[in-house]
């Protein structure tokens, strides 16, 4: 087992592994989906019935996901067959493996207009007298583009290799010490320009006001699906990480600190959106565009605009990487424990599956006639893998973790792995209520709504 930890990799440090998971779990869900989602779903109702969620569906699920990965010390497949053997459990975890490459395949493209729009702002591409039509004309010429669209996707599938060829500790880690303290002093940096916008007031007020009246069911199941995305579980990210983590290490504060590392990113990330909204007496349910379209209109109106509006894109391409770099991470993990690959084969051949799996969702935003409305759905190929596989496989996947934790591994194996080292797990009798019983439920719950009322989207 030792000969096997060096060779997998491991975590230099607790605060390395934290910042690690913490980098995973803050992305572009934090800063791009959060905002807007909120504002579309009653503002600061849906962000308390977010922070319910976190906490009581979100942290028992990466309480699991990190017992579960550190007491096999192995990838999600390799997980599930060294504490349920001969079972078909594992197929789990391949689902897992299956959605990391499947996650990783869109959010590349996302990610690579972050940094497409880096270079936009910096250049000063955007005139100040541009109006949010002329933006939003922009934003469609330049996802469209399939130079743009699949270089940019390449370039950052290729960032992401790079990170993970260079190991756990080596590349994954010390590339998160440099990143987080730089995304969050960009992202204070750009909260105080926002809130001394003239008129910002009028954001605030309408981020953090209850309309308790938009609260209805559907709601709901967003609140619960940004939860778990926004925190990286469901597909055995988490797993993964807490694979590499020390035995002597707690799991339980590690995955508090983590959980309120994302929450304080995604609330922090609305009080750098909505006053400057309001600011420019923009409409904000702007929706999945808003960020490539809006703010490239209200950065060049600004002192300094192209600096912040540089800044901004900077923020979203580092937030986007040290996610993309754990959705790389579960795969290799896979090839390297279970098929004795070198890890930098792996890495290769991984990014190499994702960029092929890209090109439908690149190239959903330019003429091709149907990735960009399947169906006549008005839906793209991007948003139908955002929402089968961002929505439905990591539910469905978060579900079958919890019976697995509460009924097949149990409850006793998880707390005597959260006790290693000599601690004590005071609050396990809640926890196992929770994994038992609220999770699978709540989940259950949400697959009835859909069902039911028929919105599948
Ligand atoms: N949590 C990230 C975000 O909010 C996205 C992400 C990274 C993710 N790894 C994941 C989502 C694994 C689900 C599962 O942007």
């Amino acid at each position: 087992m030792e000969q096997a930890t060096v060779e997998r990799g491991a975590w230099t440090s607790k605060f390395g592994f934290i910042l690690a998971a913490a980098g995973s779990a803050v992305g572009l869900g934090n800063v791009w989906r959060f905002p807007y989602i909120t504002a579309q779903n009653g503002g600061g109702a849906f962000v308390l019935l977010y922070l319910l969620f976190v906490v009581i569906i979100g942290w028992p699920i990466m309480i699991a996901e990190f017992a579960v990965g550190r007491a096999a010390e192995r990838n999600p497949v390799g997980a599930f067959r060294v504490l349920a053997p001969k079972t078909i459990w594992y197929i789990v975890g391949g689902l897992g493996v299956a959605c990391g490459v499947g996650i990783l395949s869109y959010y590349s493209v996302v990610a690579g207009w972050t940094v497409g729009y880096f270079f936009k702002m910096l250049l000063g591409e955007f005139s100040s007298k541009m109006t949010p039509d002329q933006a939003a004309e922009t934003f469609r010429h330049f996802a469209a583009d399939p130079v743009n669209a699949v270089g940019y996707t390449f370039l950052f599938l290729g960032l992401t290799a790079i990170v993970v060829m260079g190991g756990v500790s080596q590349g994954i880690e010390r590339s998160v010490k440099l990143m987080m303290p730089l995304l969050f002093i960009l992202l204070l940096l750009l909260i105080v320009r926002a809130l001394t916008l003239e008129g910002a007031g009028a954001g605030i007020r309408f981020y953090l006001k209850p309309d308790f009246s938009k609260i209805s069911g559907g709601t709901v199941v967003m609140a619960l699906g940004q939860a778990l995305f926004s925190l990286s579980l469901g597909m055995g990210t988490m797993m993964t990480y807490g694979s590499y983590l020390n035995k002597k290490e707690s799991i339980i504060t590690a995955s508090a600190d983590v959980c309120f590392y994302d929450t304080l990113i995604a609330v922090m990330a609305g009080f750098l959106i909505f006053p400057t909204l309001f600011a420019m007496k923009i409409d904000s349910t702007g929706g999945p565009g808003l960020v490539f379209v809006v703010l490239p209109a209200i950065f060049h109106k600004m002192f300094l605009g192209q600096l912040f509006g540089a800044a901004f894109f900077l923020l979203l391409a580092i937030a986007a990487l040290t996610s993309t770099i754990s959705l790389l991470e579960v795969g290799v993990a896979y090839l390297v424990d279970e098929r004795k690959w070198r890890r930098r084969s792996a890495a290769l051949v991984l990014t190499l599956i994702a960029a092929i799996v890209s090109l439908p969702s690149a190239l959903s935003f330019g003429t091709l006639p149907h990735l960009n409305d399947l169906w006549g759905l008005g839906i793209t190929f991007l948003d139908l893998m955002n929402i089968l596989v961002g929505n439905y496989f990591l539910t469905i996947g978060a579900f079958l973790l919890s019976v697995f934790v509460g009924y097949r591994w149990g409850i006793q194996a998880l707390r005597r792995e959260v006790e290693q080292g000599g601690r004590r797990f005071y609050g396990y009798r809640v926890f196992a209520f929770l994994i038992r019983f609220v999770c699978p439920v709540a989940i259950l719950m949400i697959f009835a709504y859909i069902l039911a009322t028929k919105n599948y989207f």
